[in-house]
């Protein structure tokens, strides 16, 4: 079967790991900007100073977390003075989860048996030898933030930088916690369709040998790239391609592969539940400005403020925020209007126990 494919040491890919979404290339294009901001924030650290907090927020895919890591890197390349700690809290979502993992990042494995205070207790002190730049990804996604709380309070030279992809998390961010923050805001806008194709070349000299993807076929990826916004269906779309030219026997990728490739990925659509997520965002914070709220009511404030789902949407969108521990539902039976849910933000509460 194999016989007229290429040989099995024949193939297109010369670094196929090169489009894995977690690949760290030697550049990061076109965020040099954001990059020197974030730089900048934890500059003071490199002088036994206290660094600048930093909120940075945009759309899934264009970059934010490559750009930090890239830059973490660096920092860990040029100096012992200074900490990256990365902390991806869609995986440790939880103050504990948190604790574990920047003991492992800071190199102390004894984490078991241990509770939060103590493990706060190592980070303590490795950080107030040196200075820590804190980042913590897809920060929405945390169940609690005693653990930013912790940080600001005892913590002396650090940066922290958390990095969601909704602009309205600040916003929704415990009052006391924002003004320890006193962050700056940077956020990462979407790339054109030239800035994606500049990027996709790269990476296409980094995954393949020399020469398969001929002038002009990248196009077509970076248009479709374009259209999701997001990087990941680029990387993607040019894996793909390029196995399709490899299962083909052939040396080059043609437009037919690429073709074939887009046509998969319109069977999955990227980020459908991104407007979604938008919109949640958006109900919490009223739900905050309007604390025990009846539903209905609610739902007419909701629908001032252009809000667009009919009410059972709007229902299952509340229902989803009491899900994450967001919001309290509590039933009230009877009365004039008969059984009605009265809707109650719980994040204060949460930072009132600490
Ligand atoms: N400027 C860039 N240069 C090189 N690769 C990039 C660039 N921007 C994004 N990417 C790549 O696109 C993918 C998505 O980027 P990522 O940083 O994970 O997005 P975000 O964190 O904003 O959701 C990653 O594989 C990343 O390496
Ligand atoms: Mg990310």
């Amino acid at each position: 079967m194999f016989k007229d494919m290429l040989g099995s040491d024949q193939t297109l890919f010369k670094n196929e790991d090169a489009l894995d979404y977690s690949f760290i290339p030697k550049a990061i294009p076109y965020r040099e900007s954001q990059q020197q901001h974030i730089a900048t924030c934890i500059k003071p650290l490199f002088q036994q100073r206290n660094g600048k907090n930093l909120v940075v927020h945009g759309k899934p895919g264009i970059g934010k977390t490559v750009a930090t890591l890239h830059l973490f890197r660096e920092i860990e390349e040029e100096t012992d003075d200074v900490v990256p700690v990365y902390v991806n809290c869609w995986q440790k979502n939880t103050t504990f989860k948190i604790m574990v993992e920047m003991c492992n990042v800071l190199g102390y494995k004894f984490t078991q048996n241990k509770n939060t205070e103590e493990l706060f207790d190592i980070v303590k002190n490795i950080a107030n030898k040196k200075g820590i730049a804190f980042a913590f990804d897809e920060v929405d996604k945390v169940q609690d933030f005693d653990f930013l709380y912790m940080i600001l309070e005892e913590i002396f030279k650090k940066t922290i930088i958390l990095i969601t992809n909704y602009k309205t998390f600040f916003d929704n961010l415990d009052e006391r916690i924002r003004s320890r923050l006193m962050a700056d805001i940077l956020e990462f806008k979407q790339y054109n369709q030239a800035e994606i194709l500049g990027i996709l070349k790269e990476r296409v000299s980094y995954a393949f040998v020399p020469g398969i993807f001929e002038d002009g076929l990248l196009d077509m990826i970076a248009k479709k790239t374009y259209e999701t916004g997001d990087m990941r269906t680029g990387l993607h779309m040019i894996r793909e391609a390029g196995l399709n030219a490899e299962n083909r026997s052939s040396k080059k990728v043609s437009m037919e592969d690429i073709k074939a490739a887009i046509e998969k990925l319109s069977n999955y659509s990227a980020n459908p539940s991104d407007d979604l997520e938008d919109d949640i965002q958006s109900i919490l914070i009223l739900i905050k400005k309007n604390p025990k709220s009846k539903m209905g009511d609610l739902y007419k404030l909701y629908q001032d403020d252009g809000g667009l789902s009919v009410y059972r949407t709007f229902v299952r969108k509340v229902k989803k925020l009491a899900d994450g521990k967001f919001v309290i539902l509590s039933k009230t039976e009877g009365g004039a209007e008969g059984n009605t849910t009265v809707v109650e933000p719980t994040g204060v509460k949460k930072l009132d126990e600490f």
